[in-house]
């Protein structure tokens, strides 16, 4: 039997769910028995009864499912961590809230908002502020939420999401430590980003278009502002398949997201927005080879405590918060 063979008789064995996010390698993502954006896949993982969940991705999401159900074993081949979210820990997450305090602005007229790329220590400082999680497909509507608040919005850890949503609901933003006055701002962003997003760029964009006049651009909100306000459509991993399974067959469109996603959709006219090849690091090392190995030590009773996710009981407590505060929304 092959690797891919014996993975699907383990998976049949096992009480176990593989779930996959659409950046993973192909022969990963084609075995997983739930795939998604970060939302779907909390929620779907969260909801099924099986006592293993195997996550291919990165480590904030293998995280979230294990805050919402602690009781789950949530096991990841790989614990790869998203760039993105690796740039926040609690210290940076004080230090910039000391900064909007010295900028004149106290704890109470601040209402913290975290991208769930970010760890759950971080989402559990978010919960006890009183703040809660967001996910690229319904940032508009926590951000719309939290302003009802009356209080200003930090926004960790991209700035980028941030800087798009403001601008979708006409705020001012800033970023911490860009020099603006804070005071002035709706959405104060901390500085972080996603290096894969950020190597899409407006020339390739002008190329595009340039070559096909009536190609569209559709684009993750992680990338640079500069780059949604000339797209065509703005979406999450979710709605961007979305957007592109449903238009004609001869319409061309040039996305800008993860390679291994983009690969994926070829066949509909569908090309990379960009001259290099936006590969994310992290969701690329899970191989086959690791599923089949994770899945193996359930079955010999022999999981590595490297493989496992594990949190502790205060964490959970309040990253839940602040996840469940997204979910009534
Ligand atoms: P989605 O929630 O849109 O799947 O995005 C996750 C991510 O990490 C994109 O870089
Ligand atoms: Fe993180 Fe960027 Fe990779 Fe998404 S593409 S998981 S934000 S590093």
């Amino acid at each position: 039997m092959n690797l891919k063979e014996e993975i699907i008789k383990l998976k049949e064995e096992l009480d176990v769910t593989l779930v996959a996010h659409f950046y993973q390698r192909d022969e990963v993502f084609e075995l997983a028995d739930i795939t998604g954006d970060s939302l779907e896949l909390a929620k779907k993982a969260k909801l099924t009864d099986s006592k293993f969940i195997v996550f291919c991705g990165v480590g904030f999401m293998g995280e979230s499912v294990k805050v919402l159900d602690p009781n789950k074993r949530v096991l990841m081949p790989k614990i790869a961590c998203c760039a993105m979210a690796r740039m926040i820990d609690e210290g940076y997450y004080e230090q910039n809230l000391k900064q909007i305090n010295d900028a004149g602005i106290p704890n109470e007229n601040i209402l913290p908002i975290t991208y769930i790329n970010s760890s759950a220590r971080v989402k559990a400082r978010v919960g006890e502020m009183g703040g809660m999680v967001c996910t690229s497909s319904n940032a508009y509507k926590i951000i719309e939420k939290g302003l009802k608040s009356g209080k200003k919005i930090f926004f960790v850890p991209d700035r980028c999401l941030g800087q798009n949503f403001a601008k979708s609901l006409n705020l001012k933003s800033a970023v911490v430590g860009d020099g603006t006055d804070l005071k002035e701002a709706d959405i104060i962003c901390y500085n972080g980003f996603c290096s894969v997003h950020q190597q899409f760029t407006v020339e390739d964009i002008e190329f595009y278009r340039n070559k096909y006049p009536d190609i569209l651009i559709a684009v993750h909100p992680e990338c640079d502002p500069s780059i949604c306000d000339e797209a065509d459509f703005v979406g999450s991993t979710s709605q961007l398949i979305k957007y592109i399974k449903e238009l004609p067959e001869d319409q061309k469109i040039a996305v800008g997201t993860e390679f291994n996603m983009v690969n994926r959709l070829r066949e509909k006219n569908t090309y990379i927005l960009s001259s290099t090849k936006p590969e994310c690091p992290t969701m690329n090392e899970t191989t086959l080879e690791d599923v089949y190995n994770t899945l193996k030590s359930i079955k010999d009773d022999n999981i590595s405590k490297e493989n496992e996710i594990f949190i502790d009981e205060e964490t959970v407590k309040y990253a839940r918060v602040a996840l469940e505060r997204m979910f009534e929304v």
